[in-house]
């Protein structure tokens, strides 16, 4: 039996999906062995309705055969149609290349309501037999005399969330064996099978542009139905649809819809065969509730005089329901969801509870987040109100401050009904915080209140560490930061009246994001939503989804994340159909700037011009940053085509890219100096600002001969300036990569180090859980900036979350591997003595660990199999580096492959190694560019 061992099985990124309509979902699956170099050689997957037929001479549905391939982790489907509403077993088997008998494991997927019957992606013909209903009247109209509570309340404009019902009885006849139900909303829904919630997904269905897609989530409701009088209930909100949605217009409803709808197919598949179904229909009656707003940005009002008891159990009289009327909403748009939901992640218990007046306290959660807050409160009056509200920070007078959260009024309220104690927490809305003020309980203890944290529920993938606090803290505020944005889309930040989906903030921060978790779903998703914004002409745009009636056209930097972000989940993932979905895209924004711009400078807009956001100091010209970008998606698209095989495609990229290179370097780059005397000459880029060098040495702009030149003008300026940064967004995520890439990883831990303005270390010296939006957003001289832009919670500059994992701790991947088949741990030790990393990359686990003690550096690495590793052991003494566990037999495993300044270079097969050197930083010569000689 061999020691290889595939685990982790998912089909398209998710593990055992309800629901795909995919026709040739990926499955894949990483790889374990406690040995080294045991490394797969072949893969045979079988899927099959019935378990027992994924056994030798059993009939599966699909086989793949025996595919001798050494580099797979997955397998696209390629049998026989698929049908929908089944479930599929599937079993992997993998050869190693010490041992005869293949490994396995087993795993499943199940088809949703429908499968594709023609365009890619997209559901085809419709199957729903459900219609889509809502409140009838619409709860626009609903005139109800407001309680006694609700006078007074600000309802901004927002209707009651209805409630919706609908009985059936379960077969006497035959039993249930399964059942399914199919679930959307034009809005968010929450369903109720006979009282007790179905699924734990929030604010579902999630949020694309309504125009174009909506998604269906699947639920397993077989142990929910009775056998006698069930009901089927749901309470519907207005959500991303018809409610508050960024920052423009101000009004809800005003991008998708302006009331909502809701759609569920229950199928209830019985003993005999039978198959019965419960659609959405105007046989369900309607009503309002407790519930009288809820919005995203608002936040939600509950009355518990307006309750109704009981409405979602058997056994209620409805009699004076209304019977809910049929929408004219197609079913066209609507496909299974490709992600998995927003869940209720984390609990956060506070850190403090002050008491401000007489029936108000200040929670402190000690932690910023994006999520709401659960209070239990006694004894509250009829009509006697709660208030709840948010904020991220305190003011001078420890008092909330919300200035920032602009029109976002993120208060919850709670008006009672006299019952003696209530459990509130709000269902459709979410906010971003740390404190919360709570008026209209006398008395309040740590124990009533908590705060929970909501996010799309993406797999936590890496973890991180090192011997320098702040800096472990660091890492845990871009934790923090990604936990708090990647809401159902990667928003730019959770709490204002914004809560976007920013291409460039989504770019600059992937690199981190797939490092600290596996984003492959959630980005699948998202990149729908990208592609789905795409304008008439071909372009990218800023934001995704797009805002319905908002005209957006993509920014350099922005636009450009149409390209980056794909590749970027080829090269983490192997996934090719991440770049398959989005070549269209990637072309048409290429050839779209190429047009506005045929001189190749890219200096005409084609959107906006957002330049290194929110850098500070000298700005860099407009023109050098479109330029780089302009270059990098096309070469970036050439590789994709290359990676598709696609080469007549990569060639007029490659050429089109090699062009655009020259016309920067022609148009931006001097070289003043006597010809000959290298050390004097003086390379400029225009502008001469740091982001102008990080996007050409990151972009590979310059030829190899003007590299140097310009890594040396970088480093000249981040040391007079502190050594600081002067970049924004597009600056940040490239400093400390292209420092270190240059040799100049110590300038890279300085600038870690810092803790003035600006630095990431300065908002950790004054209370921050999350990385800023901007360096300063509150420093001791100034106060607050300007509370229209000044979040507490974005997360773009902390992309240094990746050069974390890759340059301190060494986990990385070789700039031309895919799903790290070819790892480079390089770790550079700065003033640390220690620091690790572990992540769950596509192959297996990839982990990186260096420890200093005296004299010496021990260096811990493992490598998946079917992988190699460059390992770069850092040394001042590269003769002393020692394999320590190699073992008789294991000599072939660890190769030396040279040593350089610094270091010595092993390359090693896959398993677990670990290299002693000597290592004393008063000796260390000055890293070098890499060069090496041969041992
Ligand atoms: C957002 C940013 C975004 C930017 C575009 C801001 O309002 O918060 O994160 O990228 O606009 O310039």
């Amino acid at each position: 039996m061999s020691a290889l061992r595939p685990y982790a099985l998912r089909c398209d990124h998710r593990t055992t999906p309800l629901g795909i309509d995919d026709s040739a979902p990926l499955l894949s699956w990483r790889l374990a062995s406690d040995r080294r170099g045991d490394d797969p050689v072949a893969y045979r997957v079988r899927v099959a309705e019935r378990p027992e037929a994924l056994a030798d001479g059993g009939q599966p549905h699909w086989d793949s055969g025996r595919v001798d391939d050494s580099s797979a982790i997955g397998a696209g489907y390629a049998g026989p149609a698929l049908r929908a509403r089944t479930r599929y077993h599937w079993r992997v088997e993998v050869w190693s290349a010490s041992d005869g008998a293949p490994a396995d494991a087993v795993s499943w997927f199940e088809t949703g309501l429908a499968m594709p019957s023609g365009a890619a992606g997209q559901s085809g013909k419709s199957v729903w037999r459900a219609s889509w209903i809502t409140h009838n009247p619409d709860p626009v109209d609903v005139v109800d005399a407001p309680t006694e509570g609700e006078r007074a309340l600000d309802d901004h404009g927002l209707a009651p969330c209805p409630l919706l019902r609908r009985v059936f009885s379960g077969s006497a006849v035959s039993p249930l064996v399964l059942a399914r139900l199919y679930v959307s909303a034009r809005g968010l829904y929450e369903v109720r099978l006979n009282g007790a919630r179905v699924g734990d997904a929030e604010l579902a269905p999630g949020w694309t542009d309504y125009t174009r897609r909506v998604q269906y989530q699947t639920y397993d409701v077989t142990d929910l139905v009775s056998q006698g009088e069930n009901v089927l209930a749901a309470t519907i909100a207005d959500g991303w649809w018809s409610g508050f949605v960024g920052f423009e217009p101000r009004r809800a409803g005003a991008h998708y819809g302006t009331f909502p709808q809701f759609i569920a197919e229950l199928q209830l598949t019985h003993a005999d065969g039978s198959v019965s179904t419960v659609v959405t229909d105007d046989s369900w009656v309607t009503h309002t509730g407790a519930i009288r707003h809820a919005d995203l940005l608002m936040g939600e009002c509950h009355d518990l005089r307006r309750a109704v008891d009981g409405w979602e159990l058997p056994g209620f009289d409805a009699r004076d329901w209304s019977p809910a009327r049929i929408t004219d909403a197609e079913h066209r748009l609507l496909v299974a969801s490709v992600d998995e939901p927003v869940r209720a992640m984390a609990e956060v218990r506070p850190v403090s509870v002050t008491r401000v007046s007489q029936d108000t306290h200040i929670v402190d959660f000690g932690q910023n987040l994006a999520g709401r807050v659960r209070l239990g409160v006694d004894g509250l009056a009829a009509g006697a109100r709660v208030v709840v509200r948010h904020a991220e920070v305190l003011d001078e007078n420890q008092r909330l401050y919300t200035a920032n959260l602009r029109t976002a009024a993120a208060t919850d309220v709670l008006i009672g009904d006299g019952r003696r104690h209530i459990d509130f927490e709000p269902k459709f809305t979410y906010h971003g915080f740390r404190y919360a003020e709570i008026t209209g309980v006398p008395a309040l203890s740590g124990d009533d209140v908590v705060a929970v944290a909501l996010h799309s529920d993406t797999p936590w993938a890496g973890s991180f560490d090192c011997s320098d606090p702040d800096i472990r803290r660091l890492h845990a505020c871009v934790e923090w930061g990604q936990r708090s944005n990647f809401v159902s889309v990667p928003t730019d930040c959770p709490q204002r009246d914004e809560r976007l989906g920013w291409l460039a903030d989504a770019q600059v921060f992937l690199p981190t994001a797939a490092l600290n978790a596996d984003v492959a779903a959630f980005f699948t998703k998202w990149l729908r939503d990208v592609d789905d914004a795409r304008t008439p002409e071909g372009g990218f745009t800023n934001v995704a989804p797009r805002l319905a009636g908002v005209a957006d056209e993509g920014a350099p930097g922005w636009g450009d994340a149409g390209v980056i972000v794909p590749w970027h989940l080829y090269r983490t993932y192997g996934d090719p159909r991440f770049l398959s979905r989005a070549l269209d895209g990637m072309r048409g924004w290429v050839a779209l700037i190429h047009r506005h711009n045929p001189d190749l400078i890219w200096r005409h807009r084609v959107g906006p011009h957002f330049s290194d956001w929110l850098a500070p100091g000298t700005p860099t010209p407009r023109e050098v940053i479109a330029t780089a970008y302009f270059a990098h998606s096309a070469r970036l698209t050439a590789l994709a085509a290359d990676a598709l095989g696609r080469h007549d495609v990569a060639e007029a990229h490659h050429r089109l890219a090699a062009a655009v290179r020259s016309a920067f370097v022609e148009r931006f780059v001097t070289v003043e100096g006597p010809e000959g005397g290298e050390s004097e000459r003086r390379l400029r880029v225009a502008g001469d600002t740091q982001t102008g060098y990080l996007v050409s040495l990151a972009f590979g702009l310059l030829p190899d001969h003007l590299t140097e030149g310009a890594a040396k003008r970088l480093a000249e300026l981040v040391e007079a300036a502190g050594p600081a940064l002067q970049t924004g967004f597009v600056g940040v995520a490239l400093a400390a990569p292209v420092l270190d890439a240059y040799g100049r990883a110590d300038l890279a831990h300085a600038l870690l180090r810092r803790t003035e303005v600006p630095s990431w270390l300065f908002p950790l010296r004054h209370g921050a859980t999350t990385i800023w939006e901007r360096w300063d957003g509150w420093t001791p001289d100034g106060g607050f900036r300007a509370p229209a832009m000044n979040s507490f919670n974005h997360y773009a500059l902390g992309s240094i979350g990746e050069w974390l994992y890759r340059g301190v701790a060494g986990v990385d991947q070789a700039e031309d591997s895919v799903a790290y088949r070819r790892l480079r741990v390089r770790p550079e030790p700065g003033a640390l003595t220690y620091a690790s990393a572990r992540y769950e990359s596509a192959r297996g686990t990839v982990a990186a660990g260096w420890r200093r003690r005296g004299d010496g550096l021990s260096l811990r690495v493992q490598v998946p199999p079917g992988a190699t590793a460059d390992v770069f052991v850092p040394t001042t003494d590269p003769g002393s580096v020692r394999e320590a566990e190699a073992a008789p037999g294991d000599s072939g495993h660890a190769a030396l492959i040279g040593t350089g300044p610094g270091h010595a270079h092993y390359r090693v097969a896959s398993g677990a190694y670990h290299f002693t050197a000597a290592f004393s930083p008063a000796e260390r010569p000055p890293a070098g560019l890499h060069e090496e000689d041969t041992p």
